[in-house]
This record gives structure tokens, C-alpha cells and sequence, in this order.
């Protein structure tokens, strides 16, 4: 049977139970203490704090997340099980004007599964109940088991609003060999289909209220969170500022929803639409009988540019591929 120790968490003073085969990020978020995290598999060190005191066991944390010589000192919270009660002190920059809620496990229930850009998918899940979440944040799928191998567990980002607490969507990608993607999405999920999902997750948020010229750059299904926090900021009226999408793809198999982004942006002032093609010109775009003055030509920073003379005083949000 597991054993749980106590996990003092500075400088907030907060203490939390934590199973000796739990991360000690999973039983701090699940406590509602918010610990800085992005990855949650031991790659990106978003979640390195100081290991003040007490054993733990730092489980997948790679190598370069987590170098050798910083392990007597340090730990990666998403991978390090306690050994011991340990206390820990983190740079916790928590924003006051976002609520952070607790992850929590839900049972989803695949409402439907289809083909919208060249291997890419949009899936719509129901949840047993409802789930509190900020837009932008991101949820934790358990891979079943099954020929493609072991349960392992995949993230993907909400592409829908908090105001649909339990009808959300998702849209993934394929990954060529992938064990979430290749082995289940693109394979054997299918509508009907129920399996275990916990969240939320992720600090890359729509700041409410504000009213700065928000810049959205988002390539291939990075667009998910950032749809979440459009479709906030618009429909819910919870953003002032004007908001501009610059949605980046090779070429125009590999946009999605871009009819939906032009109504948006006829139905709302505030909102300026580019899709932006990195590869096809605008030759091919006029002789497929579309209109080449509706795209911008190369990448979306070149186009940023382009449109810009400065972007002072603008807020960025990225998603996508470097
Ligand atoms: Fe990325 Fe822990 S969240 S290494």
C-alpha cells in the first residue's frame, strides 16, 4: 500500500499529503496549490524548485531538465515522488486577477471525431460533470492500453470556452508512430467511446479585462487554446482590447475553422483575421479560384511584421510550433 508524506510548500506556508507514488505536482495542483508547471512529463523544467529539505525519487525527470548536479538541491515537481515529508520553495508568481482551479479526474465521453485540415482532427468530449477552467489551460488523456502498447498519458489544449464546462473541444494532430495519436485518436477512438481525463492544467491563460491590442500567433493546432481565448474575450465579452489572429500553415489543407474566423471577425469590430501560408503563393491561391487578398504570404512573423510598425504596447500569445 502506498505511504503518503506531508509536502510544505514555500513561501506559501500551504501543506499538502502527497503518496509515495504520486508527483508532488499532481497532489499540490489536486490540493488547489498552484505550482509553476507547463510540459508534466520531465522535459521542459517549468517546474524545477528548490528541494529545501526531505527525499524524494525524481522518477523520468530527463537529463536536461534536470541535470545531475542539481539533483541533491533541486527537483522537478511533475516527476519527484516523495521519499520522506519534503519542503519545497518555488517562485510562485500567481496573477491575482486568475482564479486557479483544482485538477480533478472526470470520465469523458467521445461526442465526435472528425477530419477538419490534412491530419488533423477535432474531437468533441463530454465530461460526467462540469469542470471550472481558465481558456487557454490544457487536459490530461490516459491512452488505454491496446495493441499500440502500454496506458500512457497524453495532454491536449480546450479549444472551447469556460462557459461550456463540459462539452469540450480539442483538436489534435497526427504524429507519425505516435502512441496517442497514431496508436488511438486516428485509430480505434471512436464516438461512444469513455475514458478517464483530469484537469485543468496550464498557465497560459486569456488575461480578462484588459485592453491592450492582443497579438494571437498560432501555428497548426496551437490554435486550440488560443480559439478557447478568442472565443472568451468575443462571445463572452470578457476582453476590452482589440484581438488580432494570426493563423499560421503551410498551405490551405493545413488551415481549419477559417470560415468560422472570418464571421467572427465580421460580427465583431474588435477582431482582425490573417491566416497566413508559409508555403503556397499567391499565384496557386488565385489559380484554386480562392482569393490571394484574403491570405497573408509567408511566415507569420514576416506578415507581423509586415503589418506593423511596432507592436508597443501590444500583448502576445504564441501556440505552436518554434
Ligand atoms: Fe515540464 Fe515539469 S512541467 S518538466
Amino acid at each position: 500500500m502506498a505511504e503518503s508524506f506531508v509536502i510544505t510548500v514555500e513561501p506559501l506556508g500551504r501543506q499538502v499529503v502527497c503518496r509515495d507514488d504520486q508527483p508532488i505536482l499532481d497532489a499540490c495542483l489536486r490540493a488547489g496549490v498552484w505550482l509553476p508547471h507547463s510540459c508534466t512529463h520531465g522535459t521542459c523544467a517549468t517546474c524545477k524548485v528548490d528541494r529545501v529539505d526531505g527525499d524524494v525519487d525524481h522518477g523520468e525527470a530527463s537529463s536536461f531538465a534536470l541535470m545531475d548536479f542539481e539533483r541533491e538541491e533541486k527537483m522537478l515537481t511533475c516527476c519527484a515522488r516523495p521519499r520522506s515529508d519534503v519542503t519545497l520553495e518555488a517562485d510562485i508568481d500567481i496573477d491575482e486577477d486568475i482564479e486557479m482551479f483544482p485538477v480533478e479526474d472526470y470520465v469523458a465521453t467521445l461526442v465526435s471525431k472528425d477530419e477538419i485540415a490534412k491530419d488533423t482532427v477535432r474531437l468533441v468530449l463530454e465530461l460526467d460533470r462540469d469542470m471550472s477552467f481558465n481558456a487557454g489551460q490544457y487536459l490530461k488523456f490516459t491512452v488505454p492500453a491496446g495493441d499500440s502498447g502500454d496506458a500512457v498519458d497524453r495532454t491536449w489544449s480546450i479549444a472551447s470556452p469556460p462557459t461550456q464546462p463540459r462539452t469540450l473541444e480539442f483538436h489534435v494532430r497526427l504524429v507519425p508512430g505516435g502512441r496517442g495519436t497514431d496508436g488511438w485518436v486516428f485509430k480505434d477512438l471512436g464516438v461512444g467511446d469513455q475514458f478517464p481525463v483530469s484537469g485543468p492544467y496550464g498557465r497560459f491563460v486569456l488575461h480578462t479585462g484588459q485592453d491592450n491590442h492582443t497579438i494571437m500567433v498560432a501555428g497548426g493546432t496551437g490554435l486550440a487554446p488560443i480559439k478557447a481565448m478568442l472565443r472568451h474575450g468575443l462571445e463572452n465579452e470578457m476582453y476590452e482590447g482589440e484581438m488580432t489572429l494570426y493563423q499560421g500553415g503551410r498551405s490551405r489543407e493545413w488551415l481549419y475553422d477559417v470560415d468560422y474566423f472570418r464571421s467572427l471577425a465580421e460580427e465583431y469590430d474588435q477582431f482582425t483575421y490573417r491566416p497566413c501560408l508559409s508555403e503556397e503563393t499567391a499565384e496557386e491561391v488565385a489559380a484554386a479560384g480562392d482569393d490571394p487578398a484574403a491570405y497573408g504570404f509567408g511566415m507569420v512573423t514576416d506578415v507581423i511584421a509586415a503589418d506593423h510598425a511596432s507592436l508597443s504596447g501590444c500583448k502576445g500569445y504564441l501556440c505552436g510550433p518554434p
